[in-house]
Parts: C-alpha cells; sequence; structure tokens
C-alpha cells in the first residue's frame, strides 16, 4: 500500500455531530483508498475534562477549549465545525481566513445574509469546503440521484418529501442551553426549516434541481418555553412545524412537510419523485432499500419493486462488506468523508460545497417569510 499523506482535522464541538464526525475521519481510511489518512489532532471544546474524555474515546491527539487556538494551530489542515448555527458563520470564516480546508454541519447558515458571507470567505480563501447534508451519501439516495440524472424517468412531475419527529410535543421541554438549543431561535436561526426539512431541500434540489417559487404555512404550537440559560420563560421564535408547497425549475411540483409534532415519529425521513417513466420512494428507516416502478415493464409484470441497494456495482457498496449485507446511518458520514478527501486529489469537490448549501438556506429563508406572510415567496 502507498504511503498516504496525513490531513490533520480539528474538531469543534464534541456532541452528536462531533461523534458521527469522529467516527468517518477514524474509519474512512480502512475502507477506501485514499491519498491522504485523516488524523484526529484536536478537538475544541469550552469544558475541559469533558473535551478530554472525548478525545481519550476517540483517539484525539490533544485538546484545546477555544476554538480560536484550534484555528490558529498550524497543524491543523481542517476544521471540522460540529457546533450550533449561531457560531458556523464566525468560526467558518476564521478559518478559511487562516487557510484552513473547512468542513461546516448543515444547515449552513441561519440566514442567507450570513452565508454569502461564509461562501465570499471560502472562496477568497480558495479552501476546500463541505457542508455536512449527509442524507446524500446513503446509497439508495445516490442511486436515486444517479437514474434520475440518466433520464430514466422522463419528464418529473412531482417530488415530495416529510421529515417526522415528536420530541417537543411536551410543553415543559425547555429551549436554549445544552440540547435544546434547537427551540432557541437565536441559537438555532429557525426551527423544523433549517434543522430538519433543510435536509429534504438539500436532496431535493440535488436529485431535482432548483426551486423557483413557494407558498409555505408554518406553525409554532407551544408559544412560550422556559429558557435553559436564564431560566425564565420566554417566547418561542423557532416554528415548530412547516408545510410547503413549491415549483422546480423543471417544472414539477413540490410538496414538504417537516414537524416536531407527528406523534409517534422519531426521525422519519420519506422521500418520492414521480416522472412519466418511473417513480421511486425511499425512506429513512428502511434506508437499504428503494421502491422502483418501472412504466415500460410490460403490462401484466409492471409493479413497484423493492430494490435491496447493498451489491458492489451500487453506490459506494464495493467498498464495505458482499451484496446482501446492509450498513447504516453512520456509514453516510463515512461516504462524505471518503469523497471529501477524494476531491482533494482529484480537484473535484465533493458536494454541497458552501455556495451549493447556499441554495438551501435561500430556500429555508423563503419559508420563513412566505409562513409569516401567507404569500408565495420567490427564492432569489
Ligand atoms: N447532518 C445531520 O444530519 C445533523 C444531525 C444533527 C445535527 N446537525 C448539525 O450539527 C450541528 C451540531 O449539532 P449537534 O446535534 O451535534 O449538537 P449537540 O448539542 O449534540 O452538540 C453541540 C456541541 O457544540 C458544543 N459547543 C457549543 N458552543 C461551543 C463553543 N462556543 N465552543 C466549542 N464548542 C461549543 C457543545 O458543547 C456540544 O459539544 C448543528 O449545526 C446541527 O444543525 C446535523
Amino acid at each position: 500500500m502507498m504511503a498516504k499523506k496525513p490531513l490533520n482535522i480539528g474538531m469543534i464541538g464534541y456532541g452528536f455531530m462531533g461523534r458521527a464526525h469522529s467516527n468517518a475521519w477514524r474509519k474512512v481510511g480502512n475502507f477506501f483508498d485514499l491519498e491522504y489518512q485523516p488524523v484526529l489532532k484536536a478537538v475544541a471544546a469550552r469544558n475541559k475534562a469533558k473535551a478530554e474524555d472525548f478525545a481519550a474515546r476517540w483517539g484525539y491527539e490533544s485538546v484545546v477549549t477555544d476554538w480560536k487556538q484550534l484555528i490558529a494551530r498550524d497543524d491543523i489542515d481542517a476544521v471540522d465545525i460540529c457546533v450550533p448555527n449561531d457560531l458556523h458563520m464566525e468560526i467558518a470564516i476564521a478559518a478559511a481566513k487562516a487557510g484552513k480546508m473547512v468542513l461546516c454541519e448543515k444547515p449552513l447558515a441561519r440566514t442567507t445574509k450570513e452565508g454569502e458571507k461564509m461562501v465570499a470567505a471560502v472562496e477568497k480563501a480558495k479552501v476546500p469546503n463541505l457542508v455536512w447534508y449527509n442524507y446524500r451519501y446513503v446509497p439508495a439516495v445516490t442511486l436515486i440521484k444517479q437514474i434520475v440524472a440518466s433520464g430514466k424517468l422522463g419528464r418529473i412531475f412531482h417530488y415530495r418529501a416529510n421529515f417526522l419527529q415528536d420530541w417537543t410535543i411536551n410543553p415543559d421541554v425547555p429551549q436554549g442551553g445544552a440540547g435544546t438549543w434547537r427551540l432557541d431561535v437565536e441559537a438555532a436561526g429557525s426551527g423544523v426549516t433549517g434543522d430538519l426539512l433543510a435536509h429534504c431541500i438539500d436532496t431535493a434540489m440535488w436529485i431535482n434541481g432548483g426551486i423557483s417559487d413557494l407558498s409555505a404555512m408554518t406553525e409554532t404550537f407551544v408559544k412560550k418555553r422556559k429558557h435553559a440559560e436564564t431560566g425564565k420563560m420566554a417566547a418561542v421564535g423557532i416554528d415548530d412545524a412547516a408545510a410547503v408547497m413549491c415549483h422546480f425549475e423543471n417544472g414539477s411540483l413540490g410538496l414538504f412537510e417537516s414537524t416536531r409534532y407527528a406523534r409517534g415519529h422519531k426521525a422519519l425521513y420519506t422521500l418520492e419523485i414521480n416522472g412519466e417513466k418511473g417513480s421511486f420512494i425511499w425512506n429513512l428507516h428502511d434506508l437499504n432499500r428503494v421502491s422502483w416502478f418501472d412504466h415500460s415493464v410490460e403490462g401484466q409484470l409492471r409493479g413497484w419493486s423493492s430494490i435491496l441497494v447493498t451489491d458492489g456495482d451500487h453506490p459506494y457498496l464495493g467498498k464495505w462488506w458482499v451484496p446482501g449485507l446492509t450498513i447504516g446511518y453512520e456509514h453516510s458520514f463515512v461516504h462524505a468523508v471518503a469523497d471529501f478527501i477524494e476531491g482533494l486529489s482529484t480537484g473535484t469537490p465533493a458536494s454541497p460545497t458552501f455556495r451549493e448549501a447556499l441554495e438551501t438556506t435561500k430556500v429555508c429563508d423563503a419559508i420563513i417569510k412566505s409562513g409569516k406572510t401567507r404569500k408565495w415567496v420567490s427564492v432569489a
């Protein structure tokens, strides 16, 4: 095996995504043949003891308690941003200015304005960049993208997607602070729109092209919640649920729904695309499968088929086990890392870049605006 060049990673944040990404950085070199080998150099987190625990568990060489120290270090090549959304812009711009590669969790930013500054910073610094819209990297979803791009579905008429959860129905769930920053509009930027629907929008535009205009209905079911930091009841500024209808630039119609009030649903992401010659359906709870309808099959045998996406010629699967053996949620992050590192060698960047992910932030802004004004909004 050829000696690999090191790629020194600086991780910021050690929560849910800090773990998902650390797992991906650690595993990727075992399964993918890449020119660079990620080295877990440092993790930045405010609580030293917890950061040290995290570093010991995941194999980071060192710990810093201020992300600015991490960015100032010469031995960091890539900064991985796994902190709440209100910190994305400041960290990403500082990292780009320091000449670091920047990988940022989604949504890129709280607003289009913030996102535009981030795009400008990484493009001015000419540093490789990626936003972690990881569902693009679920092989079954990648397969749908590839087959739609081949033209096999013909003209596309409909795209619909939902992302449903139920964890904020209890009005005693606080807003703000660790774990519940998603309910605080200052930290999150928006509610389900930036958190959940953003995934659906990113995948949709990747598969079916841009969205031109939309009409959205948003709702905040619980109007006041205790703020975890102040201990006081405060107005809730996020959207608890959003339903959107839109036009795609290719003339097809889109329908999206996202909520944290769908009792019984924990994280159900479903998508469906209907074309003249065929349709696909996928859902996150059966992520290795796609349902496929091929209208060209002769009449009596025509019907929905269920494809288990585990063959060696399916996207990314040749790198894992043998046909018939499934993979999981965490593998989507490994694939994102693999494509990112591959892109460093080939010069073709992994997607979505900051610029590509900004399009999703624009759609999210339009959803919030339409929800407030109850009017159709063009996506600028
Ligand atoms: N791609 C996905 O599917 C997905 C899933 C979950 C979250 N996310 C995104 O990932 C990001 C993080 O979400 P999460 O679920 O991991 O959150 P989390 O609450 O689990 O973790 C956030 C981490 O940020 C740290 N943090 C907060 N302020 C900090 C600061 N000033 N300096 C250093 N560390 C700080 C916290 O201590 C914690 O370790 C968010 O942008 C979120 O939208 C993406």
